[in-house]
């Protein structure tokens, strides 16, 4: 319904109603049937979540001078989080806005450390497994980097040697994933590591899928593959907190090793009528919002909590895997790490796995569908425990009843 159908001048509960009514096609996320986008670990800590992102959404982060309350529960996160990937006293970070502004700042760091340690380069590059996130391009454009992306594996793991290989004296940047988004698995990071240490630059772990969730299936007693500073070489990792951090959006966690590397992160000028101004990341002015609801939810649900929900996750990731993994005509891709998976038909003739995919989203689910290979992809979470037997009902009755049928394929974004 178009907003201009309301007209002006209406009461505020009559435009709260208008925007109910706008959103009643939305993707239903609050109550465990969509497997990406959006987050939940139940309605408490939406409520909390939500309560305190609304409290300080008009504060602003520009300048934490202003809003001391800002600094401190940022230093907060920032430190707790800086904990989970084993960080030490040296480790410095910002809060940014998620994976995507983390990835470009990453991409930029890499740069701007070259340019200070005065490496006379032609043409930048940086080295990572094809299954990298797609924000690493985005880094790669904005920066003038250029992206040099290697096949993965057959186990959908990056190909160390390839990516030795692929290295070369303009390179300031190796990249890992802990996991990858589109399989859901843990690339080598040690190895990959070891090549930037080797190489004196840059190597980015991409924990924004992760980081959590590696750090209490540890905690739990999984074993889990080295990802993080424990990791020789590693210079900077991202953690989303508005992910598996099951806070509100807007919030993510770039810890770099040093602050010599954390400086190459942060922007300053002086070079304008407005005198000083420095900020950490892409934005300028940027709600308090998702500070404070990162705080609040952190301490919320503190280690117990988050163990809690990491292990609810894990369980019906594992459950979900098992599944498809023993299913006539369904394949998985990789055997899942932490909490995303996805998976393909064994004939792709005989069942599109869009068209299966299709079916799903017509009963109420909601999940990606993701290319090459043409697959489902599923983002695990705490909400989906009691779903779980229901989707794999749902999906075992897609799967007989699609026959022939063909799908639509899916993209993961907007362009217009
Ligand atoms: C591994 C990984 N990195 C980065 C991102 C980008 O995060 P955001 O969408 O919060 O910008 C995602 C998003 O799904 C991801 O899965």
């Amino acid at each position: 319904m178009p907003i201009a159908q309301l007209g002006p001048g209406q009461t505020a509960q009559a435009i709260l109603d208008h925007l109910e009514s706008i959103r009643t096609n939305d993707v239903r996320w609050r109550d465990g049937r969509c497997f990406t986008l959006a987050y939940s670990a139940g309605s408490d800590v939406l409520a909390l979540a939500e309560e305190s992102y609304r409290r300080f959404s008009g504060e602003n982060a520009l300048n934490t001078g202003a809003f001391p309350s800002l600094r401190v529960m940022q230093q907060e996160v920032v430190d707790i989080v800086s904990g989970w990937a084993h960080g030490d006293e040296t480790t410095a970070g910002f809060m940014t806005s998620g994976g995507t502004e983390s990835l470009v700042l990453a991409v930029r760091s890499a740069r701007k450390r070259a340019e200070r340690e005065g490496r006379n380069l032609k043409r930048m590059n940086m080295v990572l497994p094809a299954s990298a996130h797609a924000a690493f391009e985005k880094g790669a454009d904005y920066f003038d980097v250029e992206s040099r992306r290697i096949p993965v594996g057959a186990d959908w793991k990056a190909d160390v040697n390839a990516m030795r290989d692929a290295c070369d004296e303009e390179t300031i940047l190796i990249v890992g994933s802990a996991p990858q988004y589109p399989q859901g698995v843990i690339d080598p990071i040690a190895e990959i590591a070891e090549i930037a240490a080797q190489r004196n630059i840059n190597c980015h772990v991409d924990a924004c899928m992760g980081g959590v969730t590696l750090t209490y299936l540890e905690r739990l007693g999984e074993p889990i593959t080295p990802w993080d500073f424990r990791c020789d070489g590693v210079t900077s990792i991202s953690i989303d907190l508005h992910k598996y951090g099951y806070t509100s959006k807007g919030s993510g966690v770039l810890l770099h090793r040093t602050k010599a590397l954390r400086s190459d992160q942060t922007f300053i000028t002086d070079n304008w009528l407005g005198g000083f101004y420095g900020s950490s990341g892409i934005l300028g002015t940027k709600s308090g919002g998702p500070i404070a609801s990162s705080w609040a939810v952190l301490h919320y649900l503190g280690d117990d909590g988050y163990k809690r929900v990491t292990k609810s996750a894990r369980e019906s990731t594992m459950r979900i895997y098992k599944h498809i993994d023993a299913h006539t005509d369904l394949e998985v891709r990789g055997v899942p790490d932490s909490t995303l998976l996805s998976f393909g038909t064994k004939d792709p003739n005989r069942h599109d796995v869009f068209a299966i995919a299709d079916r799903l989203i017509s009963t109420g689910w909601y999940m990606d569908k993701q290319t090459p290979p043409a697959s489902i992809h599923l983002t695990v979470m705490a909400v989906h425990a009691p779903h779980v037997d229901e989707f794999l009902r749902d999906l075992d009755e897609a799967v007989r009843q699609v026959g022939s049928e063909k799908g639509s394929s899916g993209a993961y974004a907007t362009a217009d």
